[in-house]
């Protein structure tokens, strides 16, 4: 029997590897105290498996260091940016592009030309520093995902999706004239990694046409949810990733873009334009803030290895053996017992950490506490999407409204983990769902105000 190779197997072999720390129980204990219970404080040298980001932490390939060794560092008119142009151009069809040095640069850049304070920005969900620069250019983020994406069991395929009725309502209500953007998160990192279909992008778009509000992308993971379009949209079943994305960027206005995920680069951004008026005023901004319109805060090695690595991401190949790798991991969880928000989507996956540990109350973090367990018990990093996050608190940072839900994000970066050093973290997981009860919860110790989860500091409610 012949087997087809491209469909099982990652379409590269490693040629370059790093050392991964493996401290002892007691060396990680000691490191998380002194980390204020932050895993954001950890030392990467302390941590055996890394999955706090998907974000700039993949692997780049031979092709893209080869290219990096071509980047051209003039300050004005560089070979490297017009390499970079025209990958963006092929791709997203753009006319108007600037480089910007990672995606939150190109969200301040945007929204403060675009918005204007008192205005509303309306997402399907914003990603925490999206919504931190709606708010500080003065508007206002409002969320409205769609109805299935708040039943975490359930296999519906676009739960990343816009609540459309809800949107065409906010656009023709007493709201409607204050709404200065709609911004679509590709795939919807803040739920679950679900994306989002090209029906529910379309109909969207006919809307903002039809009320007049300009329509962007936020396409930091545009190649992964193609894929997922591909396999889960009867229409672009035959329709190859590389066109589903350059689709999904024509029915928007424009977009903004971090490239340290389907940029397959350690750094980058870009915001994509058609409105040459807004395209003049973000350039000002650009230049005065990030640097010439044609290197936008980058190296023109960044811009290379950028301009090769947007060939790469949206290789069939490639994104088969990514999905699958991830589908798998998730099989080995839910086999552990633990639950993670279906269908699985690509770059991460949620562990419901609120049905785990039901002792731990939502003003104890059970999904900090998960996300702690996992590194006092194996060395794994990773980010809470719960309480600690996105509750609201009181000024002594006592929880006054819960989060929807209480979730650990296991973030995957690209190229750099084999399925063994997967099916290590569903092993240490599956030890936890052995005893969950003796997981500890956390109270807050101090916290800033804007982005809390950053930086704040923790004790364990109880010593172990
Ligand atoms: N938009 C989305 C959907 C993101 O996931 C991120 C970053 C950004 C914008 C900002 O881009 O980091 O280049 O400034 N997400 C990372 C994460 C940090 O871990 O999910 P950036």
């Amino acid at each position: 029997m012949t087997v087809e190779p491209q469909k099982p197997l990652p379409p590269y072999r490693i040629k370059v590897v790093e050392p991964i720390a493996f401290l002892s129980a007691e060396e990680r204990r000691q490191a998380l105290a002194d980390a204020g219970y932050n895993p954001f404080n950890l030392r990467a040298d302390q941590i055996t498996i890394d999955l706090l980001s998907d974000s700039g932490t993949g692997a780049t390939s031979d092709a893209q260091e080869a290219a990096a060794a071509l980047g051209d560092e003039s300050y004005a008119g560089a070979r490297s940016w017009f390499r970079f142009h025209d990958e963006v151009h092929d791709l997203t069809g753009y006319p108007f592009i600037l480089p910007v040095h990672q995606g939150r640069a190109g969200e301040r850049v945007l929204f403060s030309s675009l918005l204007t304070p008192g205005q509303i920005c309306l997402s399907n969900t914003h990603f925490d520093t999206t919504h931190a620069n709606v708010e500080l250019a003065g508007a206002e983020p409002r969320d409205l995902p769609c109805p299935e994406a708040a039943d975490l069991d359930s296999s519906a395929p676009f739960k990343g999706n816009i609540d459309l009725p809800a949107l065409e309502q906010t656009l023709a209500g007493t709201d409607g004239s204050r709404v200065g953007l709609v911004l679509m998160t590709i795939s919807n990192n803040g739920l679950g990694a679900q994306p989002v279909s090209m029906a529910n992008l379309q109909a969207a778009s006919q809307l903002c046409r039809r009320y007049q509000v300009p329509f962007f992308l936020d396409a930091a993971r545009f190649a992964e949810n193609a894929w997922l379009v591909h396999q889960r949209e009867p229409a672009y079943r035959d329709w190859t990733p590389r066109r589903i994305a350059t689709q999904a960027f024509q029915y928007a206005d424009g977009c903004v873009v971090s490239l340290k995920k389907d940029g397959l680069a350690a750094v980058g951004g870009f915001i994509g334009l058609r409105d040459e008026r807004l395209h003049t005023a973000c350039e000002a901004n650009l230049i005065a803030t990030e640097g010439f319109s044609t290197y936008g805060g980058l190296a023109g090695h960044d811009l290379e290895r950028l301009a090769q690595g947007l060939r790469e991401v949206t290789d069939p190949a490639y994104l088969r053996a990514r999905a699958a790798s991830t589908a798998h991991m998730a099989e080995l969880i839910n086999a552990a017992g633990v639950d993670t928000v279906q269908p699985p989507g690509i770059h991460a996956l949620y562990l419901n950490a609120g049905r785990l540990l039901p002792h731990l109350p939502p003003s104890q973090f059970p999904g900090h506490s998960l996300g702690c367990q996992l590194y006092l018990d194996g060395g794994i990093r990773c980010a809470e999407l719960g309480s600690l996050y996105l509750g609201a608190m009181d000024d002594t940072h006592r929880l006054v409204t819960p989060a929807p839900f209480e979730l650990v994000r296991l973030a995957i970066p690209r190229r750099v983990y084999t399925d063994a050093h997967l099916q290590y973290v569903a092993t240490v997981l599956a030890g936890i769902a052995k005893n969950p009860e003796q997981v500890s919860g956390y109270r807050i110790v101090s916290a800033p105000r804007l982005l809390r989860h950053f930086k704040v500091r923790l004790e364990p409610t109880a010593t172990e």
